[in-house]
């Protein structure tokens, strides 16, 4: 598939087959993933794959109550048989931007590369989501060429429920949680992707001022 041709067809796909992917498939997508940019290639991505049944219907209990399921607008979501929560850890970009090579930086201030070896609350921007969520982009779009589907959506309230129930450590938060599988071909784009067109380049390009 070309490229362009991926980024045209990427959609979010709400409605699955409940048919299992190969192992193979899914790790493909992951390597992928860690092909993404990261800031000082610190890669402090971590991926909490849930690729069987047991650890799907898991997911799903502690994020959506068995009472909420009637009138939960996506019911196909809920038979992706892949899910991937993308995790950014800031700690490790703390750490990275203390080491040696990049405290050396000739660009960077004194006080720039104390603050960001000081603390993640230090950073103007957080570089743990900028490129977690650029990993999962490529997941997304790694799925397209892959002839899957694939919806990224937000844990919201959830994300200390989740943590708690697989294990996964403190100090890691979640970008998202990604659904992957082969679309049923019943998927119906959501509200907003239907009312909110995208706008013409000269909205958001702002050539040369603003
Ligand atoms: C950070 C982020 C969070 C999102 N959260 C949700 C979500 O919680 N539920 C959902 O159905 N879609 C979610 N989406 C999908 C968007 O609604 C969707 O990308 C947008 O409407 C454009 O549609 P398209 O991706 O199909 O082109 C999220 C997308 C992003 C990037």
């Amino acid at each position: 598939m070309e490229f362009v041709d991926a980024v045209a067809a990427r959609r979010m796909c709400r409605s699955f087959l409940p048919a299992s992917l190969p192992a193979d498939v899914v790790d493909r997508l992951l390597r992928l993933a860690q092909r993404a940019p990261a800031a000082g290639n610190t890669q402090g991505w971590q991926f909490l794959v849930l690729d069987v049944p047991a650890a799907v219907d898991r997911y799903w209990s502690v994020t959506l109550p068995s009472e909420r399921r009637g009138t939960f607008p996506w019911p196909g979501l809920l038979r992706a048989p892949v899910l991937i929560v993308p995790y950014a850890d800031p700690s490790a970009y703390v750490a990275r931007y203390g080491e040696a090579d990049k405290r050396a930086r000739p660009s960077a201030s004194a006080a720039e590369k104390q603050a960001l070896a000081g603390g993640a609350e230090m950073w103007p921007v957080p570089y743990w989501y900028v490129d977690t969520a650029m990993a999962a982009m490529t997941i997304l779009l790694g799925a397209v060429d892959a002839g899957l589907g694939a919806c990224l959506f937000g844990q919201f309230e959830h994300e200390a429920a989740v943590r708690a129930a697989f294990g996964v450590p403190e100090a890691l938060r979640a970008v998202a949680t990604i659904a992957l599988g082969r679309p049923d071909g019943t998927d119906r784009p959501s509200r907003s992707a239907v009312h909110r067109a995208r706008p013409g380049l000269d909205t958001v390009a702002h050539r040369g001022s603003w």
